[in-house]
């Protein structure tokens, strides 16, 4: 009997660890204004963004929102009023992508809730789902005490960071937990979505956010835990990032790695050695500086976002750099994420999915083994299963750093990868 069982438990570290996920984003801060509707434009282009290699799309948040981005939203249930599309048009859309082998990816806003109406005391807290039925017509008890714009006290106090532009709601609440996970059950079943990616997630306690997860079982989920960077008393980025990885750590321990992060460290030092400084991308162990040197079997790469870059640019990363982002987070472990704008707007297509090609074709994975060769200020050389070398940095003679066995496989400006013959 136990041999039977045998090759399908050989498997699933695989299935865990994301064996062969790229994840696509599948939208920027602009895409709401696009004429004609967003998923219609994005079902155009499902057989591009399969083409790259993708395997999961993260789609903008669908339900009503008072913001046109959709990250104020109000009636969860309501996905025709989106300024991306109408229910029909995600349905359809999510169909192709599926089609393509390609998985669905919500964008869950559940830190806080624009409410509909005011209440006697002229205070907006009286929410509407969005059904015939009442479900998530909520009062103002479902509102943290301490969100202090809002609250009628009766809350619980909330369990993470305050979002002041809107309600910060009470995870605590049991009503709450289960009319929550009611709502992405039903973004499963009735519109198709596979998995999640959880906005503001630093808004609540990982212990809360284990409760979704437990209750909705997505096949993928990535949360947004935007965690800074330390900085010396000389405003320079310090090199010892590990306070700020350890948030990441803490979160995914808190759910019981049930799910990954982004990981905003290795975006964060990248971005900064990519200018000169590239002996930061090795920590004081020998390991990759970001959360993907400590738990890489639950880290999400990327070099910029619909907030970070795009038209909003909060962190962007350098715009002539950006193909060494993509050599890196490509090649190395975790698992990488797209941006729509690269792939559309800035015509590197061609570039990234050569990378991605690379990737899978020698079963690069999220818990690959990383060997760092080279960190100095004008180069970073990695091998990675020792089947690849990937190379960045503005140093063009690898010298005898590069072993005869292998041989060019791409490269493009100030990066380079090989492959073992
Ligand atoms: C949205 O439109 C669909 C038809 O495409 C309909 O079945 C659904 O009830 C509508 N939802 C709301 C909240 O009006």
């Amino acid at each position: 009997m136990r041999n039977l069982y045998a090759p399908l438990l050989l498997l699933l570290p695989f299935l865990h660890s994301g064996f062969g996920q790229i994840l696509f984003q599948g939208f920027n801060w602009e895409s709401w204004k696009q004429g004609g509707g967003w998923y219609n434009l994005l079902k155009t282009q499902v057989a591009d963004i399969a083409a790259i290699g993708a395997t999961h799309v993260w789609l903008p948040p669908a339900s009503h929102s008072v913001s046109e981005q959709g990250y104020l939203p109000g009636r969860l249930y309501d996905l025709n009023v989106s300024k991306y599309g109408n229910q029909a048009d995600l349905k359809s859309l999510i169909q192709v992508f599926h089609n393509h082998g390609i998985r669905s990816i919500a964008d869950i806003v559940i830190n806080h809730r624009t409410a509909e109406k005011q209440d006697s005391r002229g205070i907006y807290c009286i929410f509407e789902g969005g059904t015939p039925d009442a479900r998530l017509d909520w009062g103002p008890h479902m509102i943290c005490s301490d969100d202090t714009a809002y609250s009628d006290g009766t809350g619980n106090p909330d369990t993470g960071a305050g979002y002041p532009p809107a309600p910060d709601i009470d995870h605590l609440n049991t009503d709450v937990q289960q009319g929550l996970s009611d709502w992405m059950n039903w973004l499963k079943t009735d519109i198709g979505f596979d998995g999640w990616r959880l906005d503001f997630a630093k808004g609540y306690s990982a212990a809360t956010g284990k409760i979704y997860l437990e209750r909705t079982a997505p096949s993928f989920a990535v949360a947004e835990i935007w965690s800074g960077l330390a900085y010396d008393g000389d405003g320079k980025l310090s090199y010892n990032q590990n306070g700020n990885r350890q948030e990441l750590v803490n979160w995914v321990e808190g759910v019981g790695g049930k799910a990954m992060a982004f990981d905003f460290t290795t975006k964060g030092i990248l971005q900064a050695a990519v200018e000169g400084e590239l002996w930061r991308m090795i920590d004081g162990d020998g390991k990759a500086p970001g959360l993907i040197g400590w738990l890489p079997g639950n880290a999400v790469t990327f070099v910029d976002n619909h907030d970070t870059g795009s038209t909003q640019k909060l962190w962007p990363f350098p715009s002539d750099k950006v193909m060494q982002g993509y050599a890196y987070i490509v090649t190395h472990p975790g698992v990488p994420c797209i941006f729509y704008d690269h792939i559309f707007l800035w015509g590197l297509k061609d570039e990234i999915s050569k990378l991605v090609a690379i990737r899978t074709r020698n079963g690069i994975n999220p818990s690959s083994k990383l060997r760092i060769i080279a960190h100095d200020s004008d180069l970073y050389m990695a091998a990675i299963d020792e089947k690849i070398i990937a190379k960045i940095g503005t140093r063009l003679d690898v010298g005898n750093l590069l072993p005869p066995d292998f041989k060019l496989a791409t490269s493009g400006n100030n990066y380079a990868v090989w492959e073992k013959m």
